[in-house]
């Protein structure tokens, strides 16, 4: 996959809507002019909690419009809850556009997006891209429950065929996203995916069973989230063009190093290189 050349910035941006889905997922509308010209599909955002105490959290830009872009939270701890408690009108400082999102060059004619949870946030953009460029493309989406499940309309306005699988069968399929891939009989040239760590896995094994490759938005959770930690790599093929092409060995990191020169594999970290990756150029 090709890595994109971003001049991430901060950004103050201000809540210039919110909704609040019956799952409590928090979706934030943003004025944030700059972001939204240059935000590519499957690029995140590094959004800081305004109370000034704790560290930032990667969020994928869920849309990108005018002057507006939204993100969309799922509460899971203490800084998901303080950005969804933000009202219109609060400030909020971004630092984006982060990662190199997905190669929509490489999503041919008809494309499998597979979306788990508030994987969701990084399928729209795409999902825009590929219709406007009049390629094919269907969702598979799961999510835990039916109230869980949000905003498939924006993806059926688009023209794009929409298939859900909820874990309680509340809604569609009972059962995880992935086995109702699995059982579709539809053969997609190509599978993007975002969501768990256990359904990108899934992905990556259909993609290989069926011969086809997959991108896969990988989900970690970052310390600093601009490549400066190192805190959140993943082992990649070492002939990927996504390797860092810097030495790697260094005695700070002998025990990493050491195996990784050895091997096929090298560390790449998902919050640059990534998040999106080849699931074929993945060792984990
Ligand atoms: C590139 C990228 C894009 C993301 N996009 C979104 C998005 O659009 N919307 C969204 O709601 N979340 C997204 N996430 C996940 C989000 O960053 C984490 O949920 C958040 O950092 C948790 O912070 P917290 O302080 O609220 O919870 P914490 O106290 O840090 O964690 C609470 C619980 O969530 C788990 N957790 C923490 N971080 C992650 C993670 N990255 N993935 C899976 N589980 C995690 C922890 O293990 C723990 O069980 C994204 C993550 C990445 C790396
Ligand atoms: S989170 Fe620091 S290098 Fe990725």
């Amino acid at each position: 996959m090709r890595a994109l050349a971003t001049s991430p910035a901060i950004h103050e941006t201000v809540v210039v809507d919110r909704r609040e889905t019956l799952s409590g997922i928090v979706i934030l509308g943003l004025y944030a002019p700059e972001i939204a010209r240059l935000v590519r599909p499957g690029q995140y955002a590094m959004a800081v909690p305004p109370g000034g105490e704790r560290a930032a959290t990667a969020l994928g830009v869920y849309e990108a419009r005018d002057e507006r872009i939204s993100l969309m939270l799922a509460v899971v701890g203490v800084r998901t809850r303080e950005l969804a408690n933000l009202q219109v009108g609060a400030k909020l400082d971004l630092l984006a556009p982060l990662g190199n999102g997905f190669d929509l060059e490489a999503l041919r004619d008809d494309v499998a997006l597979v979306a788990g949870g508030v994987g969701l946030a990084s399928m729209l953009l795409p999902a825009q891209h590929l219709t406007a460029s009049g390629r094919r493309a269907h969702l598979y989406y799961g999510a835990s429950t039916a109230e869980a499940l949000v905003d498939e309309s924006k993806f059926a306005e688009l023209g794009i065929g929409v298939s859900v699988a909820t874990d309680d069968g509340t809604r569609g399929y009972h059962g995880f996203v992935t086995e109702l891939l699995e059982r579709d009989g539809r053969a997609h040239d190509v599978l993007a995916a975002c969501g768990p760590s256990p359904m990108l896995r899934a992905v990556g094994r259909i993609a290989r069973l069926r011969g086809v490759r997959a991108q896969l938005a990988l989900e970690e959770t970052f310390a600093c989230g601009v490549g400066a930690c190192w805190g959140c790599v993943v082992a990649i093929d070492r002939s990927s063009p996504q390797a860092p092409r810097f030495p790697q060995a260094s005695s700070a990191w002998d025990g990493h190093a050491d195996a990784a020169s050895a091997s096929e594999y090298v560390y790449a970290r998902i919050c640059k290189e990534g998040p999106v990756f080849w699931s074929d150029e993945l060792r984990w």
